[in-house]
């Protein structure tokens, strides 16, 4: 089976720092996938190749077999590719409804010129857009949420927000910038459960990029370890673990010579 998203050889250069040297993986469909290693490895930069936020310098990115670098991320979400950020970006003055009806925007028939004359077929899509957003934050336990205004809720609420925005446009490819970060406990449990449920209901495949172990472990098939811009390795998250490699990337050599 082809893999829901492949990577060759992605290089990416600001000046003279190189952020990604020849990264190469596949994700294959269903798979959810962890994308870890320390800060400033390049998780981030990454995503942004595979998003279209940042064209690599080099290499080769495919969504499905086609080859996607270059192109525009307005046109990679209508090839099934979603993704939330490190930083969740809202409209803070719009309600919680408002933000996640905004992933569906792809998925209104016609374009600008029908949308403002909201024919009827416009209208209709509109209304089925809004009642799957509101399932889909009830599903994540934020159905009570949806008429107040974003910016009355907390920064692990946004991107319980976010998380909805991003699966309304129904990905095939979800991507996943710290999804955990700042989240409590129990909403890191919710998270899980959530992303779990997606990808049994659908045929999704998950990317996310995390810090938080016990997510990794608890969600992931496969993970890959970024170092400096370089795969480390790639292998379950336990085999990632007690690899000497990575213990030395995220804690030093004297922290991988105790463990070893
Ligand atoms: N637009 C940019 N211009 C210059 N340097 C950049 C740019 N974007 C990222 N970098 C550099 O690339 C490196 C990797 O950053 P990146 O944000 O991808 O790391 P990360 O693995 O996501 O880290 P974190 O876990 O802290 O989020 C860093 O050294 C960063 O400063
Ligand atoms: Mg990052």
């Amino acid at each position: 089976m082809a893999a829901r998203l492949s990577l060759r050889d992605v290089t990416l250069r600001f000046g003279g720092v190189k952020v990604l040297q020849d990264v190469t993986f596949d994700v294959a469909p269903g798979v959810i996938l962890g994308l870890v290693g320390p800060n400033g490895a390049g998780k981030t930069s990454l995503f942004n190749c595979i998003s279209g936020h940042y064209k690599p310098t080099g290499g080769s990115v495919a969504i499905d077999g086609t080859e996607v670098v270059g192109t525009a991320p307005s046109k990679l979400v209508r090839l099934g590719l979603a993704r939330t950020f490190q930083h969740p970006a809202l409209q803070l003055d719009a309600t919680v409804l408002e933000n996640v009806v905004l992933g569906g925007h792809t998925r209104l028939p016609g374009g600008p010129v029908s949308w403002s004359l909201r024919l009827p077929h416009t209208q209709r899509a509109e209304r089925e857009i809004r009642g799957e957003a509101l399932s889909l934050l009830e599903r994540a336990n934020l159905g009570w949420a949806a008429n107040l205004p974003a910016d009355e809720l907390s920064h692990g609420l946004h991107k319980g927000i976010e998380l909805c925005r991003a699966l309304l446009s129904k990905p095939s490819l979800l991507l996943l910038d710290e999804p955990a970060a700042g989240l409590s406990h129990g909403e890191v449990e919710q998270l899980i459960d959530t992303v779990r449920r997606v990808r049994a209901d659908e045929d999704i495949t998950v990317v996310v990029v995390e810090h938080h172990m016990g997510l990794i472990s608890a969600l992931t098939d496969r993970v890959v370890v970024l170092d400096h811009g370089r795969k480390l390795m790639e292998g379950t998250a336990a085999q990632a673990q007690s690899d000497p490699r990575v213990i030395e990337a995220y804690l030093g050599k004297d922290a991988a010579d105790d463990a070893a």
